[in-house]
């Protein structure tokens, strides 16, 4: 059987990493950009890469210009003409992406994939332009995307069934895991990982630790590869905050999601982390690294309390369907790395034990950040576990 040709518009971040998995699976693709300087600096950059993979081993000189070759790189929309798929990876923006979706529309032909890489915005908002919203989808890869395994699969109410198949079965065919989500505020990654910023935070403006420590604690006790300020460094504290808030929105200023002042000034001041030489912390050539405060009794209370809002947030998705337990425990540790799955995680650590924290920080605060899930509660009467 032949492949599809792929469509993919936007060439920034996501949109070139995404062309280059589908032509390494053998597709036809076509990568579009509105911005002349973008398409040439994406091909330049491919170009770069893909040298890079030969001079390591890890592709031969043919494949890799097999995987060249099969890019076309354009600024005209037209080009799309003849796709299954089209994969649109531009500005979050819902209007600009409603002119395009119209315009995609009205070029490929009937029985056209059209997907969404957005990370905010519904996917149902997205497919209402449509004339047929049932080929609408969300297929929300993470960054990089030649790299990382995860792609969250989402379909909207209008989307068909037959649709969401065949988008599953695409991407599982370029190597990716793939998990279906439902179109909430978040999808799963984005949502269920906000307490490891959030609840740092949160932490660090009690005055409970300072940035280094909390950073040792989550690494070294916990097992996650970077502390979550490095981490929020490393995305950037503008991007980071910016998704904060568009998830907290979203959920109708639910207080669990609420952002946090330490990072908006972190932001404001233009201490964006790595990309601008200082977040939390400097990265400029002398500085000197804040050392942690490497006391157990204290890293332990730190972790666990983190672990436990995360923890929470995933029981909650699996609550609200948002995902099953096996997909969130997939997304967690193939979209953003973690050390294991929340929910077998909690099966570990006790349901009853994530319980008595969560409750024990809901009676201390008072605040409906802390309420526990209502599926832990269940599953503490009736003694059972997630996995
Ligand atoms: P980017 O800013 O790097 O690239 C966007 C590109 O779209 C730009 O090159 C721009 O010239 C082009 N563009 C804008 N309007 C256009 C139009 N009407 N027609 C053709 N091209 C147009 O953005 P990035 O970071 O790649 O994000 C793209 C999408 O992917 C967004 O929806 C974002 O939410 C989502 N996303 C981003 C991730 C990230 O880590 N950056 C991760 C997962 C999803």
């Amino acid at each position: 059987m032949s492949k599809i040709k792929v469509g993919v518009l936007g060439a920034g971040t996501m949109g070139a990493g995404i062309a280059q998995v589908a032509a390494q699976s053998g597709h036809k693709v076509v990568l579009v950009d509105m911005n002349e300087k973008v398409i040439e600096s994406a091909k330049e950059k491919l170009r770069k890469i893909i040298e890079r993979l030969i001079e390591k081993g890890k592709w031969t000189e043919d494949f890799g210009n097999e995987v060249f070759g099969r890019i076309k790189f354009s600024t005209i929309m037209q080009d799309f003409t003849g796709s299954g798929l089209i994969i649109e990876a531009i500005v979050e923006n819902i209007e600009v992406k409603h002119a395009v979706f119209e315009k995609l529309e009205s070029i490929v032909d009937e029985n056209c994939i059209l997907a969404s890489n957005t990370s905010s915005l519904s996917i149902a908002a997205i497919g209402a332009v449509l004339k047929n919203p049932s080929r609408v989808i969300g297929i929300h890869f993470f960054n990089p995307a030649p790299l990382m395994p995860l792609v969250e699969i989402i379909p909207a109410v209008q989307t068909s069934e037959i649709v969401t198949k065949e988008a599953k079965l695409i991407i599982d065919s370029w190597d990716k895991v793939t998990v279906l989500a439902k179109d909430t505020p978040g999808f799963i990654v984005n949502r269920v990982a906000r307490p490891f910023y959030g609840e740092a935070l949160r932490i660090y403006e009690e005055g409970i630790a300072d940035f280094a420590t909390i950073d040792w604690a989550m690494t070294t006790l916990g097992g996650f590869r970077m502390g979550p300020f490095t981490l929020m460094d490393y995305i950037g504290n503008d991007i980071n905050y910016t998704v904060t808030e568009s998830v907290f929105k979203a959920f109708y200023y639910d207080p669990r999601y609420k952002p946090s002042f330490t990072q908006k000034r972190h932001a404001e001041a233009g201490y964006l982390g790595r990309k601008s030489g200082r977040g939390y912390f400097d990265y400029s050539e002398n500085a000197v690294q804040q050392s942690p405060n490497k006391d157990e009794e204290l890293g332990k209370k730190i972790l666990t309390r983190i672990l436990v809002m995360l923890i929470n947030e995933a029981a909650d998705a699996l609550f609200l369907n948002v995902a099953t337990k096996e997909g969130i425990d997939l997304a967690m540790t193939k979209g953003v790395n973690y050390p294991k799955g929340l929910l077998i995680w909690a099966d570990e650590f006790g349901i009853k034990n994530v319980l008595n924290e969560l409750t024990n920080l809901f009676e201390e605060y008072g605040e409906d950040r802390y309420r526990p899930s209502p599926m832990l509660k269940r599953m503490v009467r009736e003694g059972k576990n997630f996995f």
